[in-house]
């Protein structure tokens, strides 16, 4: 099995054909960090590898510099992995090596969400035991090395084992030492409307920061990043890519010291993160998921997707095809009672829709955003039969029925609010600060899980619902916890956490038919940590599909097309006002968890056919878009950023959907191709083109091209049709490809 321990040398290999860490007990006794990359031979000794051009610490000259848990204080002067302070005050932790346990399988991390087996033999265990004599602190690092994918999953538990409470200031899910500096950084950065856009830049020395101190993973920034060459490509070059199971504040940061080593850390912000260990009391890091890639960002991405897909997300809805949904949200906003859903439902349910979701504005006296968040019972005054006789009425159409929650808040205009203002966050003798005039429940406190998960229980029990939408507005300010002592509040954000995925356990587990969606103002929570509970997430409340390309491509980088929420809507767009062909909308949002947000009762005939046209051909492509290998071929981030191309294939290369989009026409645009990837070079491909240049969506003339040709001269944008006959901005034409 891929953990090998060779006493004589006091190293652990970890390899699995696609990539090894080496890890050693130095001679101080510490644990070093030797190697992570590409697979290297096993039952070799690697100790020479414990090297680094640092020599200079004053009690450890001639030390290597990699660590796998460094602390501070004691002459590593970059940012540690763990730090504490002792009961006296002091931080200096001399963590040497005490025993370890190789396991098959991988074990959970209680109440935290993480990557799991099905089988034992899936992946083996390695846990070391670091023990700081002086204090009797122990800390152990965990690391799982997965059969079948190029990754490693890390976390950390610290232990006190000594007589006074210690206090954590710092601890990293993943910490990584890397011997050069000739790296770029990418990250994903956003605003509502404008999440996980790429970032790419080279580290220079001194230290890049991301991070989230918003009480979420956030819009703005997220819990990834990676490292790729300069010369790192989609298919081609290294890259290692760093993703957090978790969903609440995270640091990210690259550091390059003065002889231009890299230390790339990634766990909870210890800006907003404290927790005090009393003597037996032991605390657990979030997982973090390393990635190593030596054929470019592409298979990192695949790395990703799969894992995630199939040992991150559970549950009965893990692997199934996501239902075609129709959302009311911008459809009707408030504006809307029962007759009217059921009409829109029943014209989405001839076209083709599978599933219809009852977004905000169901509940208490919710006519606006700003009342009755934490009144999880029904308007009747918009819904006379309640949730019970809406659900029926949908559900007898034949298609599921699906509703909108935000369970974490609570309006100050509210009866939850008024019966119990201490559930609040906020500081005792000041201000809270309100946003979207919603405050922040307190998660972190066991009374407000219950009443929540009683509230919900009684909504979700009460009809037959299939969907969940489970939505987040606003980030948090005035952190405080009533129900915490002093010296504990600054484990509120992280207690904050714990409670919500307590909530959202027990909600799946009661109800495993259901399918969840995770949300937080769009994509303000789109992590690996919620991927756990939801299998998929609003992916962005921007539905313009050429914001749509940048977003999804982002995203793509860590997150499978499966878990994308992506939605056409109507136009003139509703957040950037631009009018963009229907035909458009629909093939940029098919790759992902596909559906429609608009009023089907507005549309006139036209405008019906062409959706009943695309939704029978996105349910003919589903199972290769949404279980099928996603791979980038043109960013819309690179060159002009005017032509972005993607593709999804099976497994078995024998059918693929490629899309292809162009934002803006541009005069005597010359024979445009795209390389292919992922197909059979020794295979014909039959090549369909959707939609026909008419726009009717009438499939063309069949073409038979090569695999090899279509990876290494591309495929013709003009093939079956004429590239000037793509009039217009904003265009957008998907070729499938069968093989023959
Ligand atoms: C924000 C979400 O992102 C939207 O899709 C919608 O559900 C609104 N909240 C409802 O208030």
């Amino acid at each position: 099995m891929p953990v090998e321990w060779q006493p004589q040398s006091q190293q652990w290999h970890l390899y699995n054909g696609r990539l090894s860490v080496v890890l050693a007990v130095l001679e101080s006794g510490s644990l070093g960090q030797l190697y992570l990359g590409p697979p290297l031979e096993p039952d070799r000794d690697y100790r020479h590898l414990a090297r680094g051009p640092f020599a200079g610490y004053a009690n450890r000259v001639g030390e290597p510099i990699r660590f796998e848990l460094p602390t501070p204080d004691s002459g590593d002067y970059r940012l540690p992995a763990l730090a504490v302070r002792h009961a006296d005050g002091s931080q200096v932790l001399d963590l040497r090596y005490g025993t370890h346990r190789i396991a098959t399988g991988k074990p959970p991390l209680a109440g935290l969400p993480s990557t799991y087996t099905e089988d034992a033999a899936e992946a083996d265990t390695l846990e070391i035991d670091l023990v700081d004599a002086v204090s009797g602190l122990m800390a152990t690092v965990r690391l799982t090395i997965f059969r079948d994918h190029a990754a490693i999953a890390r976390s950390v538990t610290v232990r006190n084992d000594g007589s006074t409470p210690v206090r954590i200031t710092t601890l990293m899910s993943a910490s990584l030492d890397i011997l050069d500096g000739g790296w770029e950084l990418i990250s994903l950065h956003g605003a509502w409307s404008r999440e996980r856009h790429v970032v790419r830049a080279p580290l220079i020395p001194g230290r890049r920061v991301i991070e989230s101190l918003r009480g979420s993973s956030s819009l703005e920034q997220s819990p990834f990043l990676a490292l790729v060459r300069p010369s790192t490509t989609e298919d081609a070059g290294e890259a290692i890519g760093l993703s957090l199971v978790y969903s609440g504040d995270f640091l990210a940061d690259a550091q390059v010291d003065q002889f231009s080593t890299v230390r790339l850390r990634l766990g909870l912000n210890p800006d907003s993160f404290q927790w005090v260990l009393e003597p037996g009391a032991a605390f657990t890091s979030p997982e973090a998921i390393t990635v190593h890639s030596t054929v470019g960002l592409g298979a990192m991405s695949e790395t990703f997707h799969r894992l995630f897909r199939t040992r991150l997300a559970r549950g009965e809805w893990r692997d199934r095809s996501r239902p075609v949904l129709i959302n009311n949200w911008e459809g009707t906003y408030f504006d809307f009672d029962e007759e009217r859903l059921v009409a829109i439902a029943t014209v989405a349910r001839d076209l083709g829709v599978e599933l219809f979701v009852l977004d905000d504005g169901w509940f208490g006296r919710r006519d606006s955003d700003d009342r009755s968040l934490g009144d999880w019972v029904v308007d009747t005054r918009k819904l006379p039969n309640g949730i019970t006789g809406l659900a029926q009425r949908v559900t007898s159409l034949g298609i599921g029925f699906g509703i909108w929650i935000e369970p974490e808040m609570v309006s100050a205009d509210s009866d939850l609010f008024r019966g119990h203002p201490d559930w609040a966050i906020g500081v005792p003798g000041r201000p809270r600060t309100e946003s979207r005039q919603q405050l922040v429940l307190d998660m972190g406190r066991a009374e407000v899980v219950d009443y929540l998960y009683a509230a919900l229980e009684a909504v979700l029990g009460s009809a037959p619902v299939s969907y969940v939408k489970w939505d987040m507005n606003r980030t948090m300010t005035e952190t405080y916890g009533l129900a915490l002592p002093p010296e504990r509040q600054g484990e509120m954000r992280h207690r904050y956490i714990l409670g919500l995925y307590e909530l959202y356990s027990r909600l799946v587990e009661r109800f495993p038919h259901i399918l969840f969606e995770s949300c937080s103002s769009g994509g303000g929570r789109f992590d690996a940590g919620m991927l756990a509970y939801a299998p998929q997430a609003w992916t962005s409340d921007d539905t313009d599909a050429m914001e749509r390309l940048r977003i999804q491509w982002g995203t793509s980088l860590a997150f499978p097309v499966s878990s994308m929420g992506a939605h056409v809507s109507a136009v003139p767009n509703h957040q950037v006002a631009r009018m963009t062909p229907l035909a458009t909308r629909a093939a940029v949002a098919f790759f992902g968890a596909f559906g429609y947000e608009l009023d089907p009762v507005a549309m006139g005939p036209d405008e019906r056919a062409q959706v009943a046209a695309q939704i029978a051909w996105f349910k003919t492509h589903r199972e290769t878009i949404q279980g099928g290998r996603f791979l980038r071929l043109q960013s819309p981030f690179e060159g002009d950023g005017n032509d972005t191309a993607w593709m999804c294939v099976t497994d078995d290369a024998r059918h693929a959907v490629v899309g292809w989009y162009r934002e803006l026409s541009r005069p005597v645009p010359g024979p445009r191709s795209v390389r292919l990837r992922g197909l059979d070079p020794a295979t014909r491909y039959r090549v369909r083109v959707w939609p026909d240049v008419d726009d009717t969506l009438v499939r063309r003339n069949a073409l038979v091209r090569g695999g090899d040709e279509l990876m290494s001269a591309g495929l013709f944008l003009d093939d079956g049709a004429r590239e000037s006959a793509i009039r217009g901005d904003f265009q957008a034409r998907l070729f499938e490809l069968e093989a023959i």
